[in-house]
């Protein structure tokens, strides 16, 4: 380790708490520093930005747009206030990060009402939409006019493109559109092991939150959208929403270096594989019980509390449902099976105490 003062953790300490905690992918601080010197027009009109349209393009098809942001809630709360009206409405699974985890962000910036419906595994399905797919007419009610799904789901499951075309004709027959977080939507193409657009542009999705951060971006996520006729206003709504990076040559930078090879598929891939590995092992673990397919890079387990609060001591991670003993234990691009496999003997060794 170095001893540089300046460094004030352990570059090689890592836990299972959240792939935010991991640091950045080398190939994107190289991408970084190749993008800076010289002088580049600023908020957007700079040939990073420029030359981005084309590498989501190649993913996402011709008609894509890419507007990238700082963070995911920001692409949120961006990508459904150029959904909807002011009269309008979202409806969206109780467990998504929208509902859960913004602080309110889509209701206080975006001044936008949230209809939330329990879906046990994280997923939304035509059935559950239309708990709160009604009323269109009513002026008494919000209107209904957004379905936000998330891939790969907070509960680390992975809806396939079926069950998203189902979501977007449910949706659209309706007059509803569809946004997708896609925090960790790299996780859920190497899961399906299909394109990103076989779930998204394919599928019906017609504005979706593109994660990079998660999969070893430093910052930085995108709006992009897929059904430019769907959305109003992008670019004043993020100005104003203050998601308008004044030196974005250097979110751009990083999404190309992501996506213009396979960097993004290699790291979810990996991650997804250390998520598996972790599971397998913690199911052979006597009185641990994991919860969901594990389909993305999360693993959700239930195991005893004083044997969770004694491992998290040891490696970090965080409780889901503390009352209920289940903890959530996330991967990230630069997970080891060697920290994997650490964690299991740790695991093994505190049930067994
Ligand atoms: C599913 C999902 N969506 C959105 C976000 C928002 O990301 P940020 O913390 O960058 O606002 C997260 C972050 O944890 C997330 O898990």
């Amino acid at each position: 380790m170095t001893t540089d003062a300046r460094r004030h953790h352990d570059p090689a300490a890592r836990g299972f708490a959240s792939d935010n905690y991991a640091g950045a992918h080398p190939e994107i601080l190289a991408a970084l520093a190749l993008a800076n010197g010289g002088h580049q027009t600023s908020y957007g009109a700079d040939d990073y930005t420029a030359h981005l349209q084309d590498v989501f393009r190649a993913h996402f098809g011709p008609r894509a747009e890419v507007y990238p942001v700082f963070n995911g809630t920001g692409a949120n709360v961006v990508a459904l206030q150029a959904l909807s009206e002011r009269w309008g409405a979202v409806v969206t699974a109780a467990s998504a990060h929208i509902h859960t985890d913004e602080g309110g962000a889509p209701e206080r910036v975006g001044s936008l009402k949230l209809l939330p419906v329990p879906a046990p595994d994280g997923k939304l399905t035509p059935e559950l939409i239309a708990r709160e797919a009604w009323g269109f007419d009513d002026e008494h009610r919000a209107k209904p006019q957004v379905v936000s799904i998330t891939q790969s789901t907070e509960l680390g499951t992975v809806y396939t493109p079926e069950e998203i075309r189902a979501v977007a004709d449910f949706a659209h027959e309706r007059g509803m559109t569809v946004h997708l977080d896609g925090s960790r939507i790299a996780n859920a193409a190497a899961s399906l092991g299909v394109p990103l657009r076989a779930f998204t542009t394919d599928a019906g999705v017609d504005v979706l939150s593109f994660g990079g951060t998660k999969n070893g971006m430093l910052f930085g996520e995108a709006v992009v959208v897929l059904t430019p006729g769907a959305v109003r206003a992008m670019p004043h709504i993020r100005k104003y929403s203050m998601q308008l990076a004044s030196k974005m040559r250097f979110v751009s930078a990083q999404f190309e270096a992501l996506l213009a090879g396979d960097l993004w598929l290699r790291s979810a891939t990996h991650a997804n594989a250390m998520a598996r590995r972790l599971a397998e092992g913690a199911r052979r673990v006597p009185g641990v019980e994991v919860l969901y397919p594990v389909q993305g890079n999360a693993v959700f387990a239930r195991l005893p509390h004083d044997a969770g609060e004694r491992l998290r001591k040891r490696h970090r991670f965080y409780f889901w449902d503390e009352a209920a003993g289940e903890v959530r234990w996330m991967c990230a691009f630069d997970t080891t099976e060697e920290d994997v496999d650490a964690f299991l003997a740790a695991l093994s060794e505190e049930m067994a105490r």
